[in-house]
């Protein structure tokens, strides 16, 4: 059973104490050398809050953590945290860092978007594009020794992100990670939580049937555009499986297992328990509810998009 960590005391980060990148409050804390069994120790970490007009959105970063294990894909660990604040507690999300901060660097995506593409709009991230991201990562398989299969990570990313519904993946939420040994790798899939339904209030969304719910979930899109020239075209998140898995029968192969290695019973269970853990601002049943509704009609069509991918 998760329990919840309390950060009050941990060490802020001397120089990112406060982040001064995205919507969200968070600040980069450190872990004390004796923290709990699960916490690695001395490790940087991101305490995020939820955006204000959704307090519990805290909570869905921590259940996309949960899908990812069973889906089997990188994502950085998670867990419920608080801190004691003059305004009383906060509650957030916890998040390992995903790399060594003095022996390893990572650079976002959006570095390398901004030297290829001229005026790129890091704002809006428009010309993020599925084209350009391929080629930027095949070379830095040619040329920097780049030690992550590429056909899997975009696979393993677009998977993920049908699954969870997530509409972010954008020029800063993916990036490359150089290591001491002059090689270097793609990131893990990290900031999941604009997704799983996160901007709905569970009262408004509880009398839904399934024909309203498919038709919610079918506009969700990928941030990524297929194409540079095709800025307004984001791709339709079951599109994009599809698109890769129709590109390669390897691609296909490795989605494939996925699906059918993913023991979805268990993971609903995992979700649900989260409804024990007692917070301030707790995971409720509706929540639950409602994301599971969301979970078990995306890996539905998920599979329906994939038996069809040659249509
Ligand atoms: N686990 C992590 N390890 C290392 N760096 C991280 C980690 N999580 C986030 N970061 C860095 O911090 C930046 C901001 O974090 P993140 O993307 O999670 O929040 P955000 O973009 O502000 O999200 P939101 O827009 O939802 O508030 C990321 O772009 C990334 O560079
Ligand atoms: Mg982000």
């Amino acid at each position: 059973m998760l329990v919840i960590i309390d950060v009050t005391h941990w060490e802020k980060d001397e120089h990112n104490a406060i982040f001064p990148v995205g919507a969200r409050d968070k600040e980069m804390i450190w872990s004390p050398s004796y923290a709990s069994e699960e916490i690695k120790p001395h490790w940087p970490h991101l305490f995020k809050e939820s955006i204000a007009r959704y307090p519990d959105q805290y909570w869905t970063e921590l259940v996309a953590y949960i899908v990812s294990k069973y889906l089997g894909v990188d994502v950085p660990k998670v867990y419920p945290a608080i801190k004691h604040t003059q305004e009383g507690i906060v509650c957030g999300s916890l998040i390992e860092w995903f790399y060594d901060v003095n022996t390893e660097r990572h650079i976002p995506a959006g570095s390398y978007f901004k030297k290829r593409i001229p005026d790129f709009d890091d704002k809006t991230g428009k010309e993020h594009n599925f084209i350009d991201m391929d080629a930027l990562i095949r070379s830095f398989s040619q040329y920097a020794a780049l030690s992550t299969p590429r056909l899997q990570w975009l696979s393993d990313m677009a998977l993920f992100d049908a699954l969870i519904g997530n509409t972010d993946r954008h020029q800063e939420n993916w990036g490359i990670i150089f290591l001491p040994d002059c090689t270097c790798c793609l990131s893990p899939l990290f900031d999941n939580g604009t997704s799983l339904g996160h901007e709905r209030f569970t009262e408004n969304v509880r009398d839904w049937d399934k024909h309203r719910l498919t038709d919610y979930v079918m506009r969700g899109k990928h941030h990524l555009r297929f194409k540079r020239e095709e800025p307004k075209k984001r791709i339709p998140h079951f599109e994009f499986l599809k698109i890769l898995a129709s590109k390669n029968t390897a691609t296909k192969t490795h989605i494939q297992k996925k699906i059918d290695n993913l023991d979805f019973d268990a993971m609903i269970v995992e979700i649900a328990d989260l409804i024990q853990i007692k917070t301030k601002i707790p995971f409720t049943q509706a929540r639950f509810e409602w994301i599971k509704k969301n979970i078990e009609l995306r890996f539905e069509l998920i599979q329906q998009h994939l038996r069809h991918d040659n249509d």
